[in-house]
């Protein structure tokens, strides 16, 4: 593969939140998962396993379990100062005939020097198992797939009662669930930092700090995209 269609893939893998509740073969499933397999992580540790969900009764009740987390947690949001109030994603994922839970076996961060274990254990750990989740929304995108990201499974409401749904011992950690279909939408272009505002020769650039207010702007920004339909 040469620069230009590593860049064209990444630039096509968007993040897609109207989905099809048509099936989609097992054989992509697979694919996605052979892709994620590849993923570099923290002294080759390897700490993820897939769960496919595909059950209707088990998809109804994760649903049902995100969906109360996020009644609280849309409502935390007006502690905030309203310009910076989260606007909740549409929650397309719910249609997704197939859902991919990646979980992680903390057990591995044994891998890991042990210096980093104990200082750096958790980042190690999570940073793996977003690279290897991040190859699967790679390899949506190459199927002609959609994704979206579902992060709620991993707060502890969500999650403890996942694992019991699902029979996951307790040890293991999830991390994000992936919900896949054929997409039923054109995601339009977003908002992409400028190379130039991000990258320091040498030294760290002082006046490309950004200033509370900018960084604040940048925020509202965000929040004014989401709003425009
Ligand atoms: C760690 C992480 C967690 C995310 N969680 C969610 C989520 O819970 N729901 C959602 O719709 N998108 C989620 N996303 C997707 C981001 O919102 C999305 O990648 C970002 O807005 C850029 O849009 P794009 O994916 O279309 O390029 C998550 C992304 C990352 C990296």
């Amino acid at each position: 593969m040469d620069y230009d269609s590593l860049l064209e893939l990444v630039k096509k893998r968007r993040s897609i939140r109207k989905l099809k509740s048509d099936p989609i073969p097992d054989e992509y499933v697979d694919k996605i998962i052979e892709v994620a397999r590849w993923a570099p992580s923290g002294a080759n540790s390897q700490p993820w396993q897939f769960i496919v969900i595909k059950k209707k009764e088990l998809k109804d009740k994760i649903i049902e379990l995100i969906n109360e987390h996020n009644r609280l947690g849309n409502k935390m949001e007006d502690a905030r100062e309203p310009e910076l109030r989260f606007i909740p994603s549409p929650s397309g994922w719910a249609h997704a005939p197939v859902f991919i839970l990646v979980v992680g076996d903390p057990r591995t961060k044994e891998a890991y020097p042990l210096n980093t274990t104990l200082m750096r254990g958790k980042e190690t750990f999570i940073s793996s198992l977003a690279s290897a989740f991040l190859y699967m929304t790679l390899a949506v995108s190459t199927l002609g797939l959609g994704g979206q990201w579902v992060s709620a499974i991993g707060v502890p409401y969500v999650q403890s009662l996942t694992k019991s749904l699902l029979g996951i011992p307790r040890e293991m950690e999830i991390y994000d669930m992936l919900a896949v279909a054929y997409p039923d939408m054109e995601p339009r272009p977003r908002i992409v930092r400028s190379r130039d505002e991000l990258v320091h020769h040498d030294y760290y650039d002082r006046a490309k700090y950004p200033s509370d207010q900018q960084v604040k702007d940048f925020i509202v920004a965000l929040l004014n995209w989401k709003k425009q339909k």
